[in-house]
This record gives C-alpha cells, structure tokens and sequence, in this order.
C-alpha cells in the first residue's frame, strides 16, 4: 500500500516536474521570440518603473510618462489601481506600442489592500503562520480584483532597535520566526503558481539589513560583520528566497561601505550565485539617485554601479532609462546584463499570464465580490483578536464585567483614523470600527449595560505642536480638541470616578510609525501620561489598551496600572476584536515578538544576545550592565498572557545524545490550570554551550500554537535534528558542532526551563 503510494506519488512529482519544465521550455522560446524584436531602448524601457497615480477619471499623469509608455519605455508603474484605471492604462501598452507588451501593476499592499488587518508587527504577534498565510491569500485575492500584480511586501527586515520606525513593517528582531513569516507571506501571495488571476508577486525588502540602521534612524547607515549577517539578519531573506519569491527589493543603505543598491557582492554574488535567485530585483524608490547623494558616483556611474551589480529594475530614478543607453554603447555595462534584466522582467509577466490576458480578468463584477467581502472581514477580526498581546493583568482585571460601570477614556477609544495604521494601501480608515461603535453594537440588545458605558476623551493625541503639524502634513489628521488640556483631563477624572473600572485607550497617531518615523524616545506621548497618572490617582482599577506601531517603554505604567492590553493597529474590524477581548468572548493569546525595554538607553536589546565574558551580576562591580536601570527588558520576547494559565512540566528529552544524521525528541506537558479556554504559544529554544565562535545565550528553533481547555493537559513535542543546530562558523560554513546544549521550552524567552543533551 505504502509502496503503490510511493510510486504514485513519484510519478506524479515526475509529472509535476515534466510540466513545469514544458512550461519553462514555452517560456524561454516566447521570450527569446519577443526580445529578438525588442531594440536596446525597448529593453531599457522594461527596466524603468515610475509612479502613476489616478483618480475617477483614470490615470493621472503627465504627458512625458504617457509618451514613453506608448514609446515602449516603461516596464511597470506603480500606486495605480481599481478596474477601470487599469485597463486604461494597460490598454495603452498593448495597443498603442510598437511590441504591445504589458505593463506590471504594482503597489505597497502591506497588511491589506482594501480590507486592512494588522500591521505586520501585530500579525508577527500571533506567531501562526497558518493563518498569515491565509491572509496573504485572501490580499491576493483582493488586491488582483482591483488589478494588482504585485505587492512591495513581505519586509523581513530584522529588528531590534524600537526607535526604527519601520518595525511595524516587519516581524521583529528574531531570525528563526521571521524566516518562517516571511516563507508564510510568500506562499500565500504567490500559491506557487502564478498564472492564477488571484495571485499576487511578491517582493521580498528591504535587501539588505535595512533595519539595522544605526541609531533606529531611518535611511541610515548600516555596517556589521559578516557572521552577523549570516547568522541573525539573512535568515528571513534566504528563506522567501527558497519559498519561491518572485521578486526582490534593495535597500536604502549601505553595507560594507557600499550602497545595497549598487552593491554586486550583495546582489550576484550572494543573492544569485549563492543563493539561486531566479526573480527579478527592483530598486528602492529613487534609490539608484540617491547613491550619488552616498558618494559614490555621479548619474552615469550610479546607474552603472547598480546595473552591473545586480539590479534589474529602477524603481522612479530615471537613471536606467537616461543612462543605460550611452553605457551600453561606451562598454560600461555589457549588453547582456540588459538582456538578463529585461528577461527577467518579462518572464516574471509572462508568469502572470499578462501576454494572454493583459487584464488579468478583471472585471467591475469581480471587484464588487472580492473587495471587503464577508470573508474577508471576518479574516480580519480573527486576526485582529489572535494580535493581541496581553502584557500584564493583575488579580484578573480583565476580562471586564459588563455588569459594571465602565469609563472608557481616551482620544482613541472613538478614533477610527488611526485603527488601520500606516501603510495601509488602499484602506478606507472610515470603513474602520472604532471600539465606541463596536461597543454600541455588541451591546445592542443589552440597554442596561450599555447605559453603564463612560466616555471622555482626556486628552488630545499629541498636544506637542511641532510634531502634530509633520504628522498632519502626511495625512495625520490629528484635530486638538477646542477645549483646554486642562478641562480634557478634569472631565476625564470626574468621569472615572463615577466608574467601577477604567479603560485608558491610548498610544501613537499611526504616522509616528512606519517609514521616516523614527523618534528618539519610545514613550506614550506626555499628555497621555498625564492622564493615566491622574486616573490611576482616582484609585479605580485602570486597564490600558494600546494602539501603536513598536515596542514603547511602559515602565511606569507597568508598575502602577492594572492590566495592559498592546492592540498595535489591529486593521478594519479593530474595534470589533478589542471589544470581544475586552469582555472576555475572545481570549488573547498573541506574543510579543520583540523586546519591550524598561528604558530607551538599554536600546538595542534584543533575547538571542550573547553573553559576554562578565555577564550580568548586580552584585559585582565589573560586569557588563547599567548603573541605573537593570539589564532586563520590561517584557521579553515571546512574552504575552492570557485570562487562563499555563503551566509547563520539566523537559523530557528523547535521548541524551543526538547523533550526527540524527534526532531526538523534546516534549513537555502542557496544562490549562485556569478556568477558561486558551491558546499558548509553546517556544522551543536551544543554547550551544561551546563554539568555535560565540553562540546566543538562546535561540528560538520552534513553536507550536495549542488551544486547551480548561483542565486539558496535552504533551508536545519537538524533534530536533542536526539541523537545527547549524550556524555559519568563523570560515561562514554551515556547520554543527559537537558539545553540550541546552532545550529550553516555555511560554517566553526567558524561561529557565531546560534540558541538556550532547551532540556527538
Ligand atoms: C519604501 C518601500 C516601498 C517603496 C514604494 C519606499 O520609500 O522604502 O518599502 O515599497 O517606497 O512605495
């Protein structure tokens, strides 16, 4: 039986394999068909891809980018779509060129085009890949109907530094979680097959170590060993790379004094050679110009620098289109490393199926039905309520008793402007819940508890003049109340006095994360501080839930505040989810997947940090910590509570000896010891006691997601192979090696609850 399997199996892998190549074998012949027609301008053009936006009436653009598409010198635009102004614009390229070759759509479809979940840092926070990839499906799906073709997303850049303000981007600071992310994203924007009209291309960014800008400054420079990079920031790159991403973005910065974008170690010799990359790599926005602001060269040598180094489209400089020609023609840059970018290119639209169906199937129909379908919604809220992070709750604040008289206080518990975050594509932040109206709903039929819901505003947002005018210049919308701070925050005290409970929703407008938003301190904003100072005087019970983009010091309200729920931007149906979280028909179960330091000044921290040789000890002088502050961040990574327990046994191993080839098992118990139903997410970590270079005091090297019931016991188990063991060593070989090692598995980062096994 298992035998017949086998074979059937085989063949159909054999099948499988026999079609693909058939279909690679039409590729090649189409495409060396269409480029042997194609002149050195036309080739050029297919590199070149600027921003086009449209309103009602269709494309909005100048005439120039109108001429050089019908003059086949646009390979792609970008910030365009909906049906109508897609194929007008497609319409264009294929009728009115000399080639009728299509053009590729692209836009920043981050965390939803349309229907919007939740940033990528709060997705990262449910640590189920599953459903990650179920929402990169369901984008897909959204975004194509509008007539999409690409996607700028996933961001695997790491992060450790909450100052950078693209950390809500990404999947935070850990390598072994963020590669396993960024395979998610890839998978379910791409489906393996993109011929079908659902499927979007996927772009992994920013290439490479963007996040590691020094300082947390944005588009700032970058510089770190190469076992760093091997070790703790490619992993994620490498893995969407091997789950088939399509395409590939490069960074802003440099590395080893080289601009990523102009940077050939970077983009052949590591990406292709290494590798295998077979995608294309487009630029950063104007990132080919701004190398001459780098220092690097002027126009003609930065747009040599980049072609010869790898990269095959110009996101918005220019540069390829008005340089490339004369370079060519002075022997700069060889003729054929045009043809292998414009190949590139073409293949990835013959893949789309955009040279039989430049449209892709697009319809106003299909629209309607996809866009912010029930589905689609739903998805969103589940993603919402599995984002959540429940960060402190004493003597069980919460979940609330809606019998009670509840004050919700604060600038966001009304606010839908912000719910749906930065980057949130083509989101309708009105089509946004807010918690007020998810309140009033949930509560519809329940008059008396409805009658017992507070509200005030407390504060404004931002009273700091200087920062709400550069958030309002880009969209912030942030209003100061008519009335004084003073009046904001005595209405708001004498409404909690009236109350049982308090709910403080509070945190960051949505445009001091995300790109350029870097800040140098990561507190609440003072006003908002303020306000919890006065309401925690009141001597009511204060619950905080928080809106923002990155881990924020909580020092104080971690010590003073009663329960604290991070909700991130949680998308469309926010409000929703947090009103289920808050009255207990949803129980939170996401982890945080950065660190949130007690202080800026412990910046960068991250848990896979190594240990030095004085590690921590408070009570010796010379050891490697702070006068002021300890060495702990508030919570670690992997941190996150419930409104039930878990309670872990000690971990069994299999063996105490794995063999090289090998494996071996670590299991624990797990028990629900609380009274509800809950999910926790079990973190399986190793420590290499001795290497030939330093290892991490802990490395993530598993998880498992498992919902128990209250009283549920369940074992579970991780095997662990040689593989999981590797590291690139000082000669940058992938290698394990023999030693002691510790297991570690618990519910965070900082647990103590191990085993010790060798490897021979
Ligand atoms: C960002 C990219 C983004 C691109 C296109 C750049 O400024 O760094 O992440 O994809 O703009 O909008």
């Amino acid at each position: 039986m298992k035998k017949t399997l086998l074979l059937l199996c085989a063949a159909g892998c054999m099948a499988a394999c026999a079609n693909r190549s058939s279909r690679e074998a039409e590729m090649d012949k189409f495409v060396n068909r269409l480029m042997s027609q194609m002149t050195l301008e036309e080739k050029i053009g297919q590199l070149h891809l600027p921003t086009v936006g449209f309103d009602v009436t269709g494309p909005r653009m100048s005439g120039a980018v109108e001429q050089k598409i019908k003059d086949g010198q646009i390979g792609g635009v970008f910030n365009i779509y909906t049906p109508a102004a897609v194929r007008k614009l497609q319409e264009m390229a294929v009728t009115q060129t000399r080639l009728h070759i299509p053009l590729l759509f692209g836009y920043d479809v981050i965390h939803g085009h349309r229907t919007i979940y939740p940033i990528p840092l709060g997705l990262s926070a449910t640590w189920d890949t599953e459903l990650i990839q179920r929402i990169a499906a369901a984008v897909a799906d959204e975004a194509t109907a509008d007539g999409l073709h690409w996607t700028f997303s996933p961001m695997v850049d790491i992060a450790r530094d909450p100052r950078w303000g693209r950390v809500s981007e990404g999947a935070g600071e850990d390598p072994y979680l963020g590669a396993e992310i960024a395979k998610a994203c890839v998978r379910g924007y791409e489906q393996g097959d993109l011929s079908k009209q659902n499927t979007l291309l996927s772009c992994i960014k920013h290439f490479a170590l963007y996040g590691a800008a020094e300082a947390g400054r944005d588009y700032n420079t970058t510089d770190m060993s190469r076992l760093r990079m091997y070790n703790e920031y490619l992993p994620p790159y490498k893995a969407a790379v091997e789950a088939g991403a399509s395409s590939i973005m490069t960074s802003f910065n440099e590395i080893d004094g080289v601009p990523a974008t102009g940077n050939r170690w970077l983009l052949t010799d590591l990406l292709r050679r290494q590798w295998g990359f077979k995608g294309f790599v487009v630029t950063d926005y104007t990132a080919i110009a701004e190398m001459e602001n780098h220092g690097v060269g002027d126009r003609a040598r930065v747009a040599e620098l980049a072609a010869n180094a790898g990269a095959d489209m110009d996101m918005v400089s220019e540069y390829f289109i008005d340089e490339l020609p004369a370079l060519v023609k002075a022997g700069r840059v060889k003729e054929t490393t045009i043809n292998d970018a414009c190949r590139r290119i073409l293949e990835a639209k013959y893949k789309l199926g955009l040279f039989d169906d430049p449209y892709r199937g697009i319809t106003e129909e299909r629209a309607a039905a996809q866009i912010m379908n029930a589905g689609k919604l739903a998805l969103s809220k589940e993603a919402a309520v599995k984002s959540f992070v429940l960060l402190k709750n004493d003597r069980q604040t919460l979940p609330l008793d809606a019998s009670k008289k509840i004050a919700f206080i604060g600038p966001l518990v009304k606010d839908q402007r912000n719910l749906i975050g930065n980057w949130s594509a083509a989101g309708d932040w009105q089509q946004a819940v807010s918690l007020w109206s998810a309140l009033e709903n949930k509560f519809a039929k329940n008059q008396s508890a409805k009658n017992a819901f507070l509200y005030a505003k407390g504060c404004n947002l931002i009273d700091d003049d200087a920062l709400r005018d550069k958030l309002n210049r880009n969209g912030g919308e942030i209003t100061p109340d008519s009335r004084s701070p003073q009046q904001l925050l005595a209405e708001a005290v004498q409404t909690a006095r009236r109350a049982d409970v308090v709910v403080a929703v509070l945190g960051e407008p949505f445009g001091m994360s995300g790109e350029a938003a870097s800040r140098t301190d990561i507190c609440l904003p003072a006003q908002q501080l303020a306000l919890l100072k006065a309401l925690k005087e009141t001597g009511k019970p204060v619950v905080l839930a928080l809106m923002n983009g990155r881990p924020l010091t909580l020092t104080w309200e971690h010590d003073h505040l009663d329960a604290i729920l991070e909700t991130w931007y949680a998308g469309t149906r926010a409000g929703d989810a947090l009103a289920d979280v808050l009255f207990g028909d949803a129980n939170p179960s996401g982890k945080i997947t950065m660190t949130f330091p007690r202080h800026v000044g412990q910046i960068p921290i991250y848990y896979n940090h190594k240990n030095t040789g004085r590690p921590f000890n408070d009570n010796e002088k010379y050891t490697s910590k702070y006068l002021d502050a300890s060495n702990d961040p508030l919570y670690p990574f992997g941190h996150g509570l419930s409104y039930t327990q878990f309670t872990y046994s000690a971990v069994q191993l299999s063996d105490s000896t794995l063999t090289d080839g090998g494996s071996i098992t670590a299991s624990v118990t797990l028990t629900n010891s609380g009274s509800r139903a809950g999910e926790e997410v079990v973190q399986l970590y190793i420590r290499d006691k001795v290497g030939s270079i330093t290892r991490p005091v802990k490395e993530l090297k598993g998880f498992q997601k498992a919902a128990l019931q209250p009283g549920e016991s369940r074992e579970i188990t991780f095997m662990l192979t040689t593989e999981d063991l590797k590291f690139y060593n000082a000669n940058l070989h992938w290698t394990a090696e023999p030693g002691e090692f510790w297991v570690f598995v618990g519910g965070d980062s900082a647990t103590e609850n191990k085993a010790t096994f060798t490897l021979k």
